[in-house]
């Protein structure tokens, strides 16, 4: 699978390390020609002798010590490299690189590489928390750096939390997935909407719903990976935001379709995965509403904004979601057909794995020919690429037919 692909393994000082050796096996098994680099305190936990005998390789170390095949080894190994890998990165790694410090062999290579750079944090949960790691991985996602979050579990210290490196054949899978990357979506502007909105009462309230922006954010996330431009417009979220997609925060219905209208003109496809809420407080006060007897709310309508893109559409491609508690089937094509959508995808939120705020979905494709597609139970990022997949396929052909 990974036949012909040069993969630089930059192994840093954790405890970590001896499970950088499962990987650069399996880099090896699949085909690729793995290069591994090691630091000096990744010495103290695993001889490089292991990476030599597994890789087939030299190990490279030393950021001045002649090596026999590159003349400046930090330079020869990031031009040659289609991807690099930092199992385990430690906190002092990725402060490094975030810092733009780059004192030994590694983060000079790393610094100097042209290709797709992939991080899997392991460390202490604390540091792994701390404010400043926390930051440092957010500035190198922003800047396009690809991350394997660690996983929850006991750690080698005895505490228990989030900072145990992902596992090794979860990071070979990332990297197998980076590496195959199809550029099928070059040079198509793609807007997805993501997350709640939340609808102001007054400075410190307001009505919202449970969408966690997961979904959303896993289409632009698949949607960047193969190649499109991709503008992520994005209600209130806690997640971090994709690698290589263009951010428009929002918060209101209001303000989301501002932002979509923006967009619009330029856009191939839409993707209306946002909860947008309904209805908003005919006036928000200016002042904390203070407490008295009871309350009504007057509720408003807030703009349609899929009903008003499906007007607008001419040779766009438009997809939108419905969640349903009932009859499923027949609400999504009532959407699908009042809002001139070219595909629905639709979830009933009864169903156990779907909905809200999980990493898995159940979903029915609902197409505007008539053909439909249940899914079975997956994660949102595989409901992701299949949308992505059907899309692809789907609008390719519509174009092809407006050509003809
Ligand atoms: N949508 C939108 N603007 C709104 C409301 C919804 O663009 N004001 C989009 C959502 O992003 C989603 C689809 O429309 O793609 C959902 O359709 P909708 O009919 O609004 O579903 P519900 O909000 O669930 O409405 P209903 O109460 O009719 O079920």
């Amino acid at each position: 699978m990974l036949a012909g692909k040069s993969i630089v393994l930059c192994v840093t000082g954790g405890i970590a390390a001896y499970k950088a050796v499962e990987l650069c096996r399996l880099f090896v098994k699949a085909g690729a020609e793995v290069r591994v680099i090691m630091t000096s305190a990744a010495k103290e936990f695993i001889s490089p002798l292991t990476f030599v005998t597994v890789s087939g390789n030299p190990v490279y170390s030393e950021l001045y010590a002649a090596v026999e095949r590159y003349d400046v080894a930090h330079v020869g190994l990031a031009a040659e490299a289609d991807l690099f890998v930092i199992a385990p990165a430690t906190a002092n790694c990725i402060g490094k690189i975030a810092s733009g410090i780059a004192d030994d062999l590694l983060t000079t290579a790393v610094m100097a590489a042209a290709s797709t750079v992939l991080l899997a944090p392991a460390m202490n949960v604390r540091m792994y928390e701390n404010p400043i790691t926390q930051s440092n991985i957010k500035k190198l996602t922003v800047l396009g750096y690809q991350i394997v979050e660690p996983e929850e579990g006991e750690l080698a210290c005895g505490d228990i939390g989030r900072g145990r490196m992902a596992d090794p054949e979860t990071i070979f899978r990332v990297s197998a997935s980076l590496l195959a990357r199809d550029k099928c979506w070059q040079g198509r502007r793609i807007i997805v909407t993501a997350g709640p909105t939340r609808e102001a009462l007054d400075p410190v309230r307001y009505i919202s719903n449970h969408s966690s922006g997961k979904m959303g954010y896993a289409i632009a996330r698949a949607a960047a990976i193969g190649g499109a431009e991709v503008v992520l417009v994005s209600g209130p979220t806690n997640l971090a935001p994709p690698v290589g997609v263009r951010m428009a925060q929002v918060v209101s219905a209001q303000e989301m379709r501002e932002a979509v209208m923006s967009y619009f003109p330029q856009s191939d496809v839409v993707i209306k995965a946002a909860a947008v809420a309904d209805y908003r407080p005919s006036t928000a006060s200016g002042q904390k509403i203070k407490k008295g007897g009871d309350m009504t709310l007057t509720l408003v309508r807030n703009p349609d904004i899929l009903a008003e893109l499906g007007e607008l559409k001419e040779g766009r491609y438009l997809v939108g979601f419905a969640a349903e508690t009932e009859d499923m089937c027949a609400n999504a094509h009532d959407k699908l057909r009042r809002k001139n959508l070219d595909m629905i995808v639709a979830n009933d939120l009864t169903e156990p794995g779907a909905g809200f705020d999980v990493d898995t979905n159940v979903v029915r494709f609902i197409f505007n020919d008539g053909t439909e597609r249940q899914l079975p139970k997956m994660s949102k990022t595989e409901v992701a690429e299949e949308i992505l997949k059907e899309i692809y396929a789907r609008y390719r052909y519509k174009k092809t037919r407006k050509s003809d």
